[in-house]
């Protein structure tokens, strides 16, 4: 049995924690595989907001299983407040959420590396989450990561200390002053420890394996964006694992054959927090629209994210990477109302126009290339039928399933999970 795949097409939030509730009900395993809790997803239902960091997307469901994979780098502290608010909604996860025990744990000291490293960049910062990402996929790759097995080991305490002696050295090198309560910071660790060791530990793959010879359906579920992947994204801003369809594989240890659907999502305009090079941003009362219409702030880090038009360069590449069938795109009401709408087809870059993403776009030459369509007037937050669209939205629509050669078979309306059009 197949496995679909779910990822973000640009530089994050383009709105995958809604789309994964909505699709759950057609899957029986929804699955994280990396990112840790610098993702927020969002859903909203019966006129409520959730956000996950951690937890897939399908928890909600009654009835599913929803797994963080061997990819995910979880922070006990941050997962302690997920499982409280899903206690609080009477969400009964203790069957339904199970955790690879090859997933790696953030400490408390690897939130206070990146919070040192971020300070010692000064204004060439990251922009990071200051979740601590980039520092556990250091130790991952670097071997001496600690991993939520370790928990079953009755002398885990021991590589802890041994750990967070080893990142206490490398605070100090960094040599920035930081502010902190470290007997707090490991206190609310510790207490988190508890509560993580709770839940159920599973060796994923084994057990995903299992289930796909039974012919359970399974949904990936991916984090940040194709343009934040370490190898693929605009290095050096970008987060610290494989975002791509290819994250999915190492981050759930399945196979590549095994795949079959990718979803590719995308916001009708373009957002990006954080720092790093982003072509099509606008300074202008049209970005500015956009943040506000479409309330683009962080939901992990509250940022404001900047705006700006559609880059079909960049979701070309992304598209490509990922091997994407079929697309969704998010957040068109709040193009509603724009007098016009521009889409960037290509760059003019050192003297000549190009279709593909060069080695730097940080380069302050490249510049974008733009389309213009006419916008639309309608309110469109209540349409449920693809028909009742604005003709011009349907103009848009058409023009990028034929610019990328690929469907766009969900159209999103509202952050509701009814305002969802499935086409
Ligand atoms: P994710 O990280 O990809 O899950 O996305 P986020 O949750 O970080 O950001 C998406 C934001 O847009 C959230 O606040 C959603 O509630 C909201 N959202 C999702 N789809 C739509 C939509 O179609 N229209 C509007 N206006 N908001 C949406
Ligand atoms: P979701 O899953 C948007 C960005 C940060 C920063 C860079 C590196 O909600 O789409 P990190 O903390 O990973 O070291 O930060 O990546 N970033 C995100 N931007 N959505 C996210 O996740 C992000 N996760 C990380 O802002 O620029
Ligand atoms: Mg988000």
């Amino acid at each position: 049995m197949s496995i679909d795949l779910l990822l973000g097409l640009q530089w994050g939030d383009e709105g995958k924690g809604k789309i994964v509730d909505v699709l759950t009900s057609g899957y029986k395993i929804i699955a994280r595989f990396q990112g840790g809790p610098n993702a927020g997803h969002t859903l909203v239902f019966n006129g409520k907001k959730h956000v996950l960091h951690t937890i897939p997307s399908g928890i909600f469901h009654e009835n599913k299983i929803n797994i963080i994979g061997n990819g995910v780098v979880i922070d006990p502290v941050i997962l302690r407040n997920e499982l409280k608010n899903l206690e609080a909604e009477g969400i009964d996860y203790k069957k339904s959420l199970l955790i690879s025990r090859k997933a790696h744990l953030i400490l408390p000291t690897h939130r206070l590396i990146d919070a040192a490293s971020e300070k010692s960049k000064g204004k060439n910062k990251i922009g990071s989450t200051l979740k601590g990402i980039g520092p556990t996929y250091m130790d991952k790759t670097g071997r001496n990561g600690f991993r939520v097995g370790d928990l079953e080991a009755e002398n885990w305490t021991e590589k802890y200390s041994e750990l967070k002696s080893k990142h206490k050295r490398l605070i100090d090198f960094f040599n920035v002053s930081l502010e902190y309560n470290f007997e707090e910071l490991e206190k609310e660790f510790f207490e988190s420890i508890k509560s993580l060791k709770s839940l159920n530990f599973i060796d994923s793959e084994e057990y995903i394996y299992q289930e796909q010879n039974k012919g359970s359906s399974i949904l990936a579920e991916g984090a940040q964006g194709s343009l934040l992947d370490v190898d693929f994204g605009t290095y050096p801003f970008v987060t610290s694992s494989n975002t791509t369809a290819a994250g999915a594989c190492t981050g759930l240890g399945i196979s590549p054959n095994s795949i079959k659907e990718v979803f590719g999502i995308f916001k009708a305009y373009t957002t990006r927090v954080g720092s790093g090079p982003f072509p099509t941003e606008l300074f202008d009362s049209n970005g500015e629209r956009m943040g506000k219409v479409g309330n683009e702030f962080g939901a992990t880090t509250g940022r404001p994210r900047r705006c700006g038009w559609l880059d079909l360069v960049a979701l070309r590449y992304s598209c490509q990477i990922n091997g994407v069938t079929k697309l969704m795109m998010m957040k068109s009401d709040v193009l509603s109302g724009f007098k016009s709408i521009k889409v960037c087809t290509s760059y003019e870059y050192k003297g000549k126009k190009i279709r593909y993403m060069p080695y730097d776009i940080n380069d302050n030459s490249l510049k974008p290339i733009y389309d213009e369509f006419e916008g639309w007037e309608n309110d469109i937050t209540k349409i449920n039928d693809f028909d009742k669209l604005p003709m011009n939205l349907k103009k848009y629509i058409s023009y990028l399933e034929k610019e990328l050669n690929i469907p766009i078979t969900i159209i999103s309306v509202g952050p509701d999970r009814l305002q969802t059009i499935i086409v």
